[in-house]
């Protein structure tokens, strides 16, 4: 696995203080508020581990999984549902926990999503930012590190379904995906 890695682009040290930070801000911003922390399955479920972690007040917690980007590195465009959440999340401050925001056609798909079930609010934290490639405008109220226009693997993120458990963010050695 190791000789699939070109670079190491944002490492676990860099991540964790960052994540340190907005855990400290989430919780003074969310003090006495009602909080769902909704993970983004799949990337996002290792960077939800971390940060709930940081949250010293008491949150409430779900998974969605939906996919856009297949087997492939370039999105499709088409946000589709695989797994919705279990709780009601009328009349709940709502936190959507993604690993990446691209296009921010999957975070937009989200927001709208929820909006529709009454909740306080609806608010988004990543932990990379990629804005070069924005296809849609879209407010990020917890950022956590921008990143150049590179594909990346590691801290959740996949390449056809390996490399998540990569504890760095990193890029993939062209020769991976041009084999
Ligand atoms: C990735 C990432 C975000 C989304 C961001 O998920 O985890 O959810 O793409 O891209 P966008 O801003 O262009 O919409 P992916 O579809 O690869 O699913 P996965 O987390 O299950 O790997």
């Amino acid at each position: 696995m190791q000789g699939d890695i070109e670079e190491i682009l944002v490492s676990r040290e860099v991540l964790n203080e960052r994540i340190r930070e907005l855990g400290k801000r989430i919780s003074q911003d969310y003090a006495g508020k009602d909080l769902v922390l909704v993970g983004v399955l799949k990337g996002g479920f290792v960077f939800l581990a971390d940060l709930m972690r940081e949250i010293t007040i008491p949150v409430d917690m779900d998974f969605i999984s939906v996919s856009s980007y297949g087997n492939s590195t370039k999105t499709s465009g088409i946000v589709r549902l695989i797994k919705d959440i279990d709780i009601n999340i009328a009349g709940k401050h709502v936190l959507i926990v993604e690993d990446l925001v691209d296009t921010g056609l999957t975070l937009k798909h989200l927001k709208e999503l929820f909006n529709t079930r009454g909740p306080l609010s609806v608010k988004i934290c990543t932990a990379l930012d990629k804005p070069s490639r924005r296809k849609v405008e879209i407010d990020i109220d917890y950022e956590g590190i921008e990143i150049p226009d590179k594909f990346v693997i590691g801290y959740g993120l996949d390449y056809a379904g390996k490399y998540r458990n990569l504890p760095d963010v990193c890029t993939l050695s062209p020769k991976v995906y041009m084999d």
